[in-house]
C-alpha cells in the first residue's frame, strides 16, 4: 500500500517510543525511553512527562532512523497514537509526526492506542501464525484494564473495564502500601514468592459475576487494613511476603473468572492474547494460559518489550489501517468516511 518504510511514534504516557517499519511490517528499528523521573514523584505527572516527550523525541527520532541505515528521505508514511492517554503527550508526539509528514508531503496515520495494543499479535515478527479473527484481548496495564473482541479491524467491541483502578494501579498501590518502589509491580511478584498465597484472606470483587468488569480499590482498601495494625515500617517480612501472595493470587483469580465469561460471551474465539505491563506477572500467565487450554484457544503472550508501550505496535496498527482502508479502494491520504 505504500512504497517505502513507515516511522512511528508512541508518546500516550511516560514512554517516548519510535519505530520504523517495512511496507510488510518488518521491524526495521525501534527504540524506547522510559522517562526515569517519575519514580521519585510516586507515579507518572502529565505535564513533566509531556515535556520530556518533547525534549527527548528529536534525537530518538534520529537515532532510530540511524538503527535502520535510513534517512528521513526513505520514509514513505507517518503514524503516532492520538489517544487515548495523557493529552499533553499525545499533542506533542502526534504533532511532531504529523509536521513532518506534512512538511515531506507524506500521509499521516492517526492511530488508536488501544488498537494498537488489540493488533500487537498480528505482528508478523511473533513466532506463530496470525490469530483469525474473532480473538479475545485482556490489556492490563498501569493505566489500562479492559477486556475486548477484537472481531476485525476497526472492529473492536469492549466486553468490559474497570469500574475505579487499572490492575497495574492496583499493583502499585499494594506495592506502595508494603513500601516498595514504584513500579510496584515487579518488586510485588518478587516479594510474593516468599509468601503463602492463602495467609491472608482479601475479598475477590465482582468475582462469579456475570461480565468482564473489574474492580480493584476494595481489595487495596483490605489490604491497608492488613498492615494496619504493625504500622508499615514495623511490618515483618513473612507478613508482607503472605499479603503480596494472596493479593496476587487475588488478581489471578479475577483475571482468570473474567477470562471464562468473554469465552462465554465470544465461544467462536481463536485465541486469548494478554497484553500490557502487568503481563509480565508469571502467576497470572499462568492462570491465563490454563483458561485458554481448557477452550483450545491459542494463548498468545507477545514479548513484553511489544506487550508495554511501543512503537512498533502503533506502526503496526497503521499498516493494518492502511491496508484495510485499500481494500475498500481508498489511498493512504484519502479522508475516509466513519460509519456512523
Ligand atoms: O504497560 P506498562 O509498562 O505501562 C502502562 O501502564 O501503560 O505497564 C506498567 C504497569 C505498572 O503498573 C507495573 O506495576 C505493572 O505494569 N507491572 C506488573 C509487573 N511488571 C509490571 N504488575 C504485576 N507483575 C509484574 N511482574
Ligand atoms: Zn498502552
Amino acid at each position: 500500500v505504500i512504497n517505502g518504510p513507515l516511522l512511528a511514534i508512541e508518546s500516550s504516557c511516560d514512554d517516548t517510543a519510535c519505530a520504523i517499519l517495512s511496507p510488510k511490517g518488518d521491524i526495521l528499528a525501534e527504540r524506547v525511553l522510559s522517562q526515569t523521573g517519575h519514580a521519585a514523584l510516586g507515579g507518572v505527572v502529565p505535564e513533566i512527562a509531556a515535556r520530556a516527550h518533547l525534549a527527548a523525541l528529536p534525537s530518538l527520532m534520529d537515532d532510530t532512523l540511524t538503527d535502520a541505515g535510513l534517512t528521513l528521505d526513505d520514509i514513505a508514511a507517518y503514524a503516532a497514537s492520538t489517544g487515548p492517554g495523557l493529552i499533553g503527550g499525545l499533542i506533542v508526539g502526534s504533532t511532531f509526526a504529523k509536521g513532518i509528514a506534512i512538511a515531506r508531503d507524506k500521509p499521516f496515520i492517526a492511530v488508536n492506542h488501544i488498537e494498537a495494543h488489540a493488533l500487537t499479535a498480528r505482528l508478523p515478527a511473533l513466532s506463530g501464525e496470525t490469530p483469525a479473527f474473532p480473538y479475545l484481548l485482556l490489556l492490563v496495564s498501569g493505566g489500562h484494564c479492559q477486556c475486548v473482541a477484537v472481531r476485525g479491524i476497526g472492529h473492536y467491541e469492549k466486553l468490559g473495564g474497570t469500574i475505579d483502578d487499572a490492575a497495574g494501579e492496583a499493583f502499585d498501590k499494594v506495592a506502595k502500601l508494603l513500601g516498595l518502589g514504584w513500579p510496584g509491580g515487579p518488586a510485588l511478584e518478587k516479594l510474593a514468592r516468599k509468601g503463602n498465597p492463602s495467609a491472608v484472606t482479601l475479598p475477590r470483587p465482582l468475582l462469579g459475576r456475570p461480565g468482564c468488569d473489574f474492580s480493584f480499590s476494595g481489595l487495596k482498601t483490605a489490604v491497608a487494613r492488613h498492615i494496619a495494625p504493625y504500622g508499615q515500617a514495623a511490618l515483618p517480612l513473612q507478613v508482607a511476603a503472605d499479603i503480596a501472595a494472596s493479593f496476587q493470587r487475588c488478581v489471578a483469580d479475577i483475571m482468570a473468572d473474567r477470562a471464562e465469561n468473554a469465552y462465554t460471551a465470544i465461544p467462536d474465539a481463536t485465541a486469548l492474547v494478554v497484553a500490557g505491563g502487568v503481563a509480565a506477572n508469571t502467576e497470572l500467565r499462568t492462570r491465563l494460559e490454563a483458561v485458554a487450554e481448557r477452550h483450545a484457544l491459542r494463548f498468545i503472550a507477545p514479548p513484553l518489550r511489544l506487550c508495554t508501550d511501543n512503537a512498533v505496535m502503533v506502526g503496526w496498527a497503521a499498516l493494518e489501517t492502511l491496508s484495510a482502508r485499500h481494500d475498500a479502494g481508498y489511498g493512504p491520504s484519502d479522508d475516509v468516511p466513519v460509519a456512523p
